[in-house]
């Protein structure tokens, strides 16, 4: 399949509403804190707050939603809930994908799947088999992923299959090769639960992602909150590394040819 292309390469198209997004769900813990329920409640409801951002997704007409759901470092977490979150995967995965197969919705999975048994391995690969000719949304989660990962085994295979070149390897050489290769960059990256950082997700893709940091908690994330990120999205000011001025001669310029006529 052919690579999207680079946002350091060539200036994306500007539009209202992002055609990628891609979110940390952060906060189930303190969710579920907050309510003296344990940390896995906040898990469990944390699903319906995927269902909703999936939905509202597909009816704003965002193209690609990426979701973090476990990280190459949450196996860092006590083992019980660990274990907890791949129950919850599974049965994710048993129990979801017929409903977004109706709606048109293409799931894939990234990450490094060699620390999934094979039960998952399959209900992965069954799923994406299922879904892949899908149209409206690509829906995208991220499970044992890492950027660092990600950068680590494009580099990797790049140099298998193509182990020498004089002149250097270039951007366009890579990108074939990491695991979001066919969608484009994320216009908007929302991470909710308060905290400001990156924790490793889609780093080499986020270069220039507006980034949008709420404090609400993931389950608390609704449709009105998703839309207040897409609010806050279209009052930036995408420059891509031109002036202000610059963008403001591309946006005046049809309107002067349609008064000049
Ligand atoms: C995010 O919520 C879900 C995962 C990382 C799997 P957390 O579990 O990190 O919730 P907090 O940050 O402890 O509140
Ligand atoms: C990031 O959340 C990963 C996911 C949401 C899956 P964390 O809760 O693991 O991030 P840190 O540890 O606070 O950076
Ligand atoms: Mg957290």
């Amino acid at each position: 399949m052919a690579s999207a292309s680079s946002s350091t390469q060539v200036v994306p198209e500007a539009r209202q509403i992002p055609r990628h997004v891609a979110i940390i769900m952060d906060g189930n813990g303190r969710w579920a804190k907050q309510r003296f329920l344990p940390r896995i409640a906040g898990h469990k409801r944390g699903v319906e707050a995927v269902r909703s951002a999936v939905r509202t997704c597909a009816e704003r007409g965002v193209e690609y939603l990426t979701l973090f759901a476990f990280s190459s470092e949450n196996w860092r977490r006590p083992i019980e809930e660990v274990k907890f979150l791949m129950q919850l995967f599974v049965h994710a995965l048993e129990n979801e994908v017929a409903k977004l197969h109706q709606n048109d919705i293409r799931f894939q999975v990234i990450g490094d799947l060699s620390r999934f048994d094979a039960q998952v391995v399959r209900l992965i690969q069954e799923a994406e088999e299922r879904t892949r000719n899908n149209k409206k949304l690509t829906l995208t989660v991220a499970a044992n992923y890492g950027g660092r990962w990600d950068i680590l085994q494009a580099v990797n295979r790049m140099i298998r299959e193509c182990p020498s070149k004089a002149e250097g390897y270039s951007e366009s050489d890579l990108m074939p090769y990491f695991a979001m290769r066919d969608a484009p960059e994320p216009d908007l990256f929302i991470r909710t639960g308060g905290e400001k950082r990156i924790s490793n997700f889609l780093l080499w893709q986020l270069a220039y992602t507006e980034l949008y940091f709420t404090d609400l908690l993931w389950p608390d994330f609704d449709a009105a909150a998703l839309d207040a990120a897409i609010g806050s999205y279209r009052e930036r000011e995408r420059r891509f590394g031109r002036t202000s001025e610059q963008l403001q001669e591309i946006t005046t310029e049809p309107q002067q040819r349609v008064s000049g006529t």
